[in-house]
């Protein structure tokens, strides 16, 4: 297949690897065994990041129903809530996935996604193994927002600076330099500091974000939440459409905050004008979980194409000529008031005494402020 998805020139390099073109599919069903990933690669997504895995004595037990959608009132999905865990399959099979997609699909880039408990040499025996199976690099899920930290993992790392600094530490000493990235949650007040910690464990760079925690609705007739499990509920994650003008504030924060630090933009990314925005605002890739969940693998095509007549129009000379280009017009409120008085100045001298202007206001009033001062 040769595409502008694969044909060089929508091509970015980030952390020594070369993505074909920067669309990955983010950890998640789309990702959750050789099949599914077989067939995003077919697609043209650049690169993929699996779906979580731990290893195989790690309990994961998932519930159905599992996910909940939230409609705009003309029938349109905006959000979308799940309660699922990370990858059920014992991390054997994953080994055997993670080789034969690697060697199926060499120029892509595959990426493993590891959590783990608080356990130096659980973390590191994962990360080498993923490594080991043919991973090309590593993302480190500090951010599942529910199960998974009622037992101290997910989440519940991620918004632990000191935690996110020292569990990076061992995975990179186990990664052999091969990049890692920190997955970071948004359920926090202020996404840049476990970013920090993660950069100063030695992490390549970070993923931002995971869903946001949230209830996606109330039945009115049971009173119970849902997606209902035996009449009960708990908090989810939140994705898709509603997400991303958060998901944005947060990549650009973190851009702004450590340039240079490799950014992975996730969050309702749904069309080729999202994943733009993304890079716009710094991420060098662009990941997508709901996307596909809801459109299909093939809404890579309308991205590919998207992002090629918008680097066309604007003469960008490649992909990463665009990164980070609308950062540049963010500023305080405070600036913006200045901005905007100044302009109101530079408009009212412009126009000062011009004929044009006469008249406008009491005319004797306005000659007389043209008569010189007599002292
Ligand atoms: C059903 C579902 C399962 C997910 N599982 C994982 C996971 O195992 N690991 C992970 O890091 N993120 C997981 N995510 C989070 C996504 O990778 C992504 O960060 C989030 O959904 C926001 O992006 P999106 O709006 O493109 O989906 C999951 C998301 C969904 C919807």
């Amino acid at each position: 297949m040769s595409s502008i998805l694969t044909d060089g020139s929508l091509a970015v390099v980030v952390n020594g690897m070369t993505f074909p073109n920067p669309f990955v599919i983010g950890s998640g069903p789309p990702s959750t065994n050789a099949t599914v990933i077989s067939k995003a690669f077919a697609a043209g997504w650049g690169g993929v990041v699996a779906k979580t895995t731990s290893l195989t004595d790690n309990p994961v037990v998932n519930v159905q129903p599992r996910y909940g959608k939230l409609n705009s009132p003309s029938g349109d999905s905006i959000g979308f809530q799940n309660i699922e865990l990370i990858s059920d399959r014992p991390f054997e099979d994953w080994e055997v996935d993670f080789r034969k997609v690697k060697d199926a699909w060499p120029d892509r880039i595959l990426i493993g996604s590891i959590m783990e408990c608080y356990d130096k040499s659980r973390w590191q025996e994962l990360a080498s193994r993923c490594l080991a199976a043919g991973c090309d690099s590593l993302e480190l899920n500090f951010s599942c927002p529910h199960g998974h930290p009622e037992s101290g993992m997910g989440a519940a790392m991620g918004q632990n600076p000191a935690m996110v600094e020292e569990v990076t530490r061992w995975v990179v000493e186990a990664a052999g330099g091969r990049p890692v990235w920190a997955k970071m949650t948004p359920n926090i007040t202020d996404i840049r500091i476990p970013a920090r910690a993660a950069k100063a464990g030695g992490a390549d760079g970070v993923a931002a974000i995971n869903t946001i925690l949230s209830t996606i609705g109330i039945n009115l007739k049971t009173l119970r939440p849902t997606p209902t499990v035996e009449g009960h509920s708990t908090y989810g994650g939140y994705s898709y459409r509603a997400v991303k003008p958060i998901a944005l504030r947060m990549v650009g924060e973190l851009a702004t905050d450590q340039p240079g630090f490799a950014i992975s933009g996730i969050g309702g990314v749904t069309c080729a004008v999202d994943a733009i925005e993304f890079l716009l605002m710094g991420a060098s890739t662009v990941q997508s979980c709901t996307g596909p969940m809801l459109q299909g693998f093939e809404m890579v095509t309308e991205l590919g194409e998207g992002l090629g007549a918008f680097l066309a129009q604007h003469s960008f000379a490649d992909v990463h000529a665009a990164i980070g280009k609308s950062l540049p017009y963010f500023t305080t409120h405070h600036h913006l008031v200045e901005l905007q008085a100044a302009k109101k100045a530079a408009k009212a001298e412009a126009l000062a005494n011009r004929d044009t202007e006469w008249g406008k206001k009491d005319f004797v009033a306005e000659a007389g402020n043209l008569v010189s001062s007599k002292d």
